[in-house]
């Protein structure tokens, strides 16, 4: 059994404009210890799934379909319920690690809350454990430093503090929506070498949420391809880079800088992505694509194609240049 399996998941906002379907029809499963990346441009439904699963989606927005964890549907659980999969089993971290600590509280306070008010641990403990999930995220002299508070430290050692966080009560599921997109460049590869780290020593299956390729190829076994609210390609993370068939996949690729040719010319592809309150008629990606036809006009199935492939295109590219 899959530990995380959602299937058909649909989030639609009410806004002015009328309303916002964020997510289509959306499935997909992983499994304890597996790594998967969701990746897709700014508005593609990334975050708003993964809120779905957290029970953390904006009031005006509605979910329909299934989110099991574990065999239990979670979706629309009460409160109660995703409060308690949230503190024990499922952890997140975002973007911008000052939205989720507390700049009142002390490092020391409010990560030892964790294991005082869902593990019963006693402060003292608590405290020990907490220094011991610093020193394991990296953050020199853990025992002085877990008194400070969080403007004391530095963007990416916050980011540090919130992923020895969401880690102390041992999650099976880690759900990292951008992690390190509001860190430099030197800072990112670091946080994502320690999240490696990481998730090979405690083992916790992990959904990376990315619009940055790069950082999925060193990180996931599977990735899915996310674009205007649906999946575009989805397959093992190799295979998939090697011979993207999706137009939306191969440009996306394009765009991404190689370490290993300086000289290759980066493509970001032409044009932006849709207004999910009026988006395109069928595929979403049609307006953008060099291969759309008359045939894209109405949405295609999401269909295999190769081993653990997924795609949803009428014009795949079958053949890749080298
Ligand atoms: N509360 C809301 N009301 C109306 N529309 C919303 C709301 N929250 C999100 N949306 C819309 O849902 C769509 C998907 O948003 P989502 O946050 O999942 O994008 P994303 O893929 O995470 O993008 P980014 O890379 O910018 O974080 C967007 O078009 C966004 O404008
Ligand atoms: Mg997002």
């Amino acid at each position: 059994m899959s530990l995380l399996q959602i299937k058909d998941l649909s989030v639609t906002f009410d806004s002015e404009d009328g309303p916002v379907h964020a997510v289509n029809n959306l499935s997909l499963s992983i499994d304890q210890g597996q790594t998967l990346g969701i990746v897709g441009e700014s508005g593609s439904g990334k975050s708003q799934t993964a809120f779905s699963i957290m029970g953390l989606l904006a009031p005006n927005g509605r979910t329909s379909g299934s989110v099991t964890f574990d065999g239990q549907e979670i979706l629309g659980a009460k409160p109660k319920t995703l409060n308690k999969l949230r503190a024990e089993r499922i952890a997140m971290i975002f973007q911008d690690p000052m939205t989720s600590l507390n700049p009142y509280m002390r490092i020391s306070d409010q990560m030892a809350e964790v294991l005082t008010l869902h593990k019963g641990m006693s402060k003292t403990d608590a405290l020990a454990e907490c220094t011991r999930m610093l020193d394991a995220v990296k953050i020199p002299a853990a025992k002085e430093r877990i008194r400070l508070y969080p403007h004391e430290f530095s963007g990416g050692m916050r980011q540090r503090v919130m992923i020895a966080m969401s880690l102390l009560c041992r999650p099976d599921l880690l759900i990292a929506d951008e992690p390190t997109t509001a860190l430099d460049v030197t800072v990112q590869a670091q946080i994502m070498d320690l999240l490696n780290d990481l998730q090979r020593e405690f083992g916790m299956a992990t959904i990376l949420i990315t619009h940055d390729l790069g950082v999925v190829a060193g990180f996931c076994e599977r990735v899915l391809v996310m674009y205007g609210g649906r999946v575009m390609e989805e397959g093992p993370t190799d295979p998939l880079f090697a011979q993207p068939t999706h137009p939306y996949t191969r440009g996306l690729l394009a765009a991404v800088p190689r370490v290993d040719d300086e000289d290759a010319i980066m493509k970001a592809i032409p044009g932006n992505p849709p207004n999910m309150a009026d988006p395109p008629k069928g595929c979403p990606f049609h307006p953008r694509c060099d291969f759309a036809g008359e045939d894209c006009l109405v949405m295609p199935p999401l269909e295999p194609f190769a081993a653990n492939r997924a795609r949803a295109c009428r014009r795949p590219i079958e053949k890749v240049a080298p």
